[in-house]
């Protein structure tokens, strides 16, 4: 079970030691956003390359951005270890999740709240991760969406058949609330911004959550 706190809730004017006191984390995830693919405009390149300079624990980059198959590889390059793409953006996602391996970094394939998963499901050999949105990308602090759980459960089936080790993370909305509802369907890593960073103690959130997400873990 693991836990990638969401730098997009933290203060922006401090990320160095925002990112330390998330050092009890896996990942950091870092949102891009670029006013295309989503309304919303957060960062790009020069900050995760300056991110990865500095920070304890590995980069997750969830690029909310349009024509990832161009970009993408240029975060692996930026110092990454984690890159996911949403697949409604992506033009040939089976190249573009191949190059991103042979940088040397993990491939992700996110999934909006309305794009279903089935016809996708011939890309888990290409993929290390599986995003099922939990909210509509775009912004952080929103509602968890609960009737995305069909979805991860038939994700994780997909993967449990396939046989290979492809990782299932939930991002937006995650909380103490709603982590249970996420592991029992079978995500095992988990993006929180507001329920991490809006807490008294970050590091204590963290260990909370992968506490609530191991005891209710429907996998291994
Ligand atoms: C939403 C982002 C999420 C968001 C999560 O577009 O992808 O990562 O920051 O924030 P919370 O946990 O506050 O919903
Ligand atoms: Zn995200």
């Amino acid at each position: 079970m693991q836990i990638s706190p969401s730098i997009l809730a933290c203060d922006f004017a401090n990320l160095e030691s925002e990112l330390k006191t998330v050092a009890n984390a896996d990942w950091a995830h870092v949102d891009v956003m670029d006013a295309h693919f989503v309304p919303n405009l957060t960062l790009g390149l020069p900050i995760v390359e300056a991110l990865a300079r500095v920070s304890p624990i590995p980069l997750d980059c969830h690029l909310m951005i349009d024509d990832p198959d161009r970009w993408a590889p240029m975060y692996a390059e930026a110092g990454a270890s984690s890159v996911t793409f949403h697949i409604e953006a992506a033009h040939d996602p089976a190249s573009l999740a191949r190059n991103l391996r042979a940088l040397g970094v993990r491939a992700g394939m996110a999934l909006k709240p309305g794009t279903a998963f089935a016809p996708y499901a011939d890309l888990l050999p290409e993929l290390d991760m599986v995003l099922v949105m939990t909210v509509e990308p775009g912004f952080g602090g929103q509602s968890f969406m609960a009737d995305q759980m069909p979805k991860v459960r038939e994700v994780r089936q997909a993967v449990a058949r396939f046989g290979g080790e492809v990782w299932v993370q939930v991002d937006g909305g995650v909380s103490a609330a709603t982590i249970e509802a996420c592991a029992e369907a079978g995500a095992d890593v988990f993006v929180a911004g507001s329920a991490v960073f809006g807490a008294e103690s970050a590091a204590a959130a963290v260990d909370q959550l992968r506490g609530l997400a191991a005891r209710h873990s429907s996998h291994g």
